[in-house]
């Protein structure tokens, strides 16, 4: 008779080898850290080298297990290729890839008819771009790893246009503008890049996923989260902590038949 599967044991990370890209702000320290408490040695990469080394520090002290810092920038493919060595060299392989990084450029908020093409091509550079790079590099060695989990992180906004009535006269009054188009554009983009890696991946054995976030508080001021909370069914806006749950599952075996999903972690804002 077969050993029964235990839950616990689907969910378990130890010996697990992962990459975290964009890891020094809100979610991807959140990400590092659930991965980390899961057992998995964790690599967190951000262009802010100070901030990513010291978020990594604190997430290897709380679990024990070995965190590492890399200052680069996602869009610099010899960056990718040696961040990607590194781990490798270091740990002997690679079993989960999180591609988070986003930015946030000088005319970012900027009306659209005005927008600045360098800024529309950096967005979609560290969005897409950056995802492309680590995600090409690190293919070999996930599917060596035999059960490699890509899980790329897109936005409620790569799924729904945003609400302008939730910006006005709040914090982005001066500004004019919310979150703009091209992170729309870049973060449906990372669905459809998701999409094409499940199904064109699965033969090697590797699954891609991604997480679709909404609004997680992080300082916001009163008038927008109280807007927020209005429309969201579930009546506020996320705790960071609470995407955790959600990439531990889909970055190990608890999620072996799950590929090519969008896991919406919204409370409710794109069910309407
Ligand atoms: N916080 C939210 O409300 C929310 C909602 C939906 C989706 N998301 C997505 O979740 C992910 C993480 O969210 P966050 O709130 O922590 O975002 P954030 O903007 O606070 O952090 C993104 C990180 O990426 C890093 N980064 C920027 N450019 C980079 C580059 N060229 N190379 C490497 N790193 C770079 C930044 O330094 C930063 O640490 C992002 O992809 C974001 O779009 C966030």
């Amino acid at each position: 008779m077969n050993e029964p599967v235990r839950l616990k044991k689907l969910f378990d990370l130890s010996g697990r080898r992962a990459i975290v890209t964009g890891s020094a702000n809100i979610l991807g320290p959140e990400f590092a850290a659930a991965l980390a408490e899961f057992g998995a040695r964790v690599a967190m990469v951000d262009v802010d080298g100070a901030a990513v080394r010291d978020k990594a520090a604190r997430i290897a002290a709380e679990h024990g297990t070995e965190v590492r810092a890399f200052e680069a920038d996602v869009t610099d493919e010899a960056a990718a290729a040696r961040v990607v060595a590194d781990v490798v060299a270091h740990w002997g392989g690679l079993d989960v890839l999180v591609n988070g990084a986003a930015c946030k450029t000088p005319e970012y908020f900027k009306p659209f008819d005005d927008y600045p093409l360098a800024d529309w091509s950096r967005v979609l550079d560290v969005i897409l771009t950056g995802t492309f790079l680590f995600t090409k590099h690190a293919l070999p060695w996930l599917e060596k790893s035999g059960h490699g989990a890509i899980v790329n992180i897109s936005s409620q906004y790569g799924v729904v246009g945003p609400d302008p009535a939730l910006y006005e006269g709040s914090w982005y009054l001066d500004q004019q503008i919310n979150t703009p188009p091209v992170y729309s554009a870049a973060k449906a983009g990372v669905v459809g890049f998701t999409r094409y890696m499940a199904t064109t991946l699965a033969s090697r054995g590797i699954r891609a996923n991604c997480i679709t976030p909404g609004g997680v508080a992080s300082g916001q001021n009163d008038v927008f989260q109280a807007r927020y909370a209005e429309r969201c069914p579930l009546g506020r806006m996320a705790r960071r902590e609470e995407l955790r749950g959600a990439l531990v599952y889909l970055a190990s075996d608890a999620s072996s038949f799950v590929t090519g999903h969008n896991l919406v972690v919204d409370g409710g804002w794109t069910a309407r």
